[in-house]
């Protein structure tokens, strides 16, 4: 998985290899565990080791296609990661591909998975404007059976892991920030603005332990958006709607320049000090595949200061997630294409500058 020992000026590497040996061995319970760690090498923590040490969730979406094929890719997610955020097998159309129907197969495996490797799961997402099947795309609702549809779809899903998934994105990418307070949707369009409070509702009924998220993207920095963003919180809390936190994607790039530190910070806190929980909830950079050690480097800064924005928080920010962790498998390719390098290892599981920048981070008080 890591740089070899040969490699020269690379220790680094060769300590974390040892580190995730071990997480391996506990993982699998299938190698021989007593000879994988070199005892005569300085263990590196992991992402995970110094994130739980410091209360912090560091998670990971993943991905059900690399999650299948690559055993790789699981003993690395639950070597460095706390927090395990399915990345699409929750979306509406995954896991309601019909009126009557219901699939939790992969849902099913990545919370058995999670829960046997002591990971905390964040799902996404009940409401959102994308990935939704062709029944109800295509479909003729009245706001009365839309309001039906969706109070089954989030009684029927939350409550099926009740008690096993720790928080939820119950509405995500809500807010439009433009001239209109709330994106066009076919929930908007049907049911009316109200469909969120609805939503939150109906989620905190199915499971009252879980937090509740409003999950939103172009908003880590003080802008319009995230005024909008602040302002619709506000509303939700103040009809007493059961909204515990704002999650921040930031899906960020190097150009157009990500928010500066300083806005990063500021607008994490303006959120915390109106009495929401904050995470950061999908982080990438994304970089040009051509991109110089100098991007890299960038986009390590990037990757720190959204993590040192969350920590000065404390205990208000409750977890820092990317979306995917290696470059090898992600969603930047096909949606971006020709700007792949967005995450912390690269696509052959070897830590970036943005990974290290992570764990000097959380090494740091
Ligand atoms: C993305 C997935 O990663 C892709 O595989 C899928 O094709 C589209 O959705 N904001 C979100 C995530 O909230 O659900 C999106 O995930 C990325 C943008």
């Amino acid at each position: 998985m890591w740089a070899s020992r040969r490699r020269p000026g690379r220790t680094y590497h060769t300590r974390a290899r040892s580190s995730t040996l071990l997480h391996l061995c506990l993982v699998v319970g299938a190698l021989e565990c007593g000879s994988a760690a070199d005892p005569s090498v300085p263990q590196q923590a992991t992402l995970r080791q110094l994130a739980e040490a410091r209360h912090l969730l560091v998670g990971a979406a993943v991905a059900m296609n690399a999650y299948n094929a690559d055993t790789q890719y699981r003993a690395t997610l639950v070597a460095q990661y706390g927090c395990l955020v399915p990345g699409n097998v929750m979306k509406f159309d995954q896991i309601h591909p019909s009126p009557t129907q219901y699939d939790f197969a992969n849902a099913d495996e990545l919370v058995r998975f999670a829960q046997a490797n002591r990971m905390v799961i964040h799902g996404h997402t009940l409401v959102w404007y994308l990935s939704l099947p062709a029944w109800i795309t295509g479909g003729t609702f009245t706001k009365a059976q839309l309001l039906q549809v969706l109070e089954d779809h989030i009684t029927t899903v939350v409550g099926r892991y009740r008690g096993r998934i720790a928080s939820w994105d119950v509405v995500n990418e809500v807010v439009d920030g433009t001239a209109a307070p709330l994106r066009s949707s076919l929930w908007l369009q049907v049911i009316g603005p109200e469909y969120i409070d609805s939503a939150f509702v109906w989620a905190h009924r199915a499971d009252p332990a879980a937090k509740l998220y409003l999950n939103d993207t172009h908003a880590e920095g003080v802008n319009r958006k995230s005024d909008a963003l602040l302002a619709l919180v506000q509303g939700l809390r103040s009809r007493g709607i059961p909204i515990d936190g704002v999650g921040f994607e930031a899906h960020l790039t190097l150009t157009p320049p990500p928010p500066t530190a300083d806005d990063l910070r500021a607008n994490l806190a303006r959120f915390a000090n109106a009495g929401f929980d904050v995470r950061i909830s999908e982080m990438d950079v994304r970089i040009a595949d051509t991109a110089d050690a100098s991007a890299l480097l960038a986009e390590a800064t990037v990757y720190r200061n959204a993590l040192d924005a969350c920590l000065r928080l404390g205990s208000r920010c409750t977890g820092f997630t990317t979306w995917g962790f290696t470059d090898r498998y992600g969603w930047i390719p096909s949606a971006y294409p020709g700007f792949g390098r967005a995450l912390p290892l690269d696509e052959h599981y070897e830590p970036k500058p943005a990974y290290q920048a992570l764990i000097a981070r959380l090494q740091e008080p």
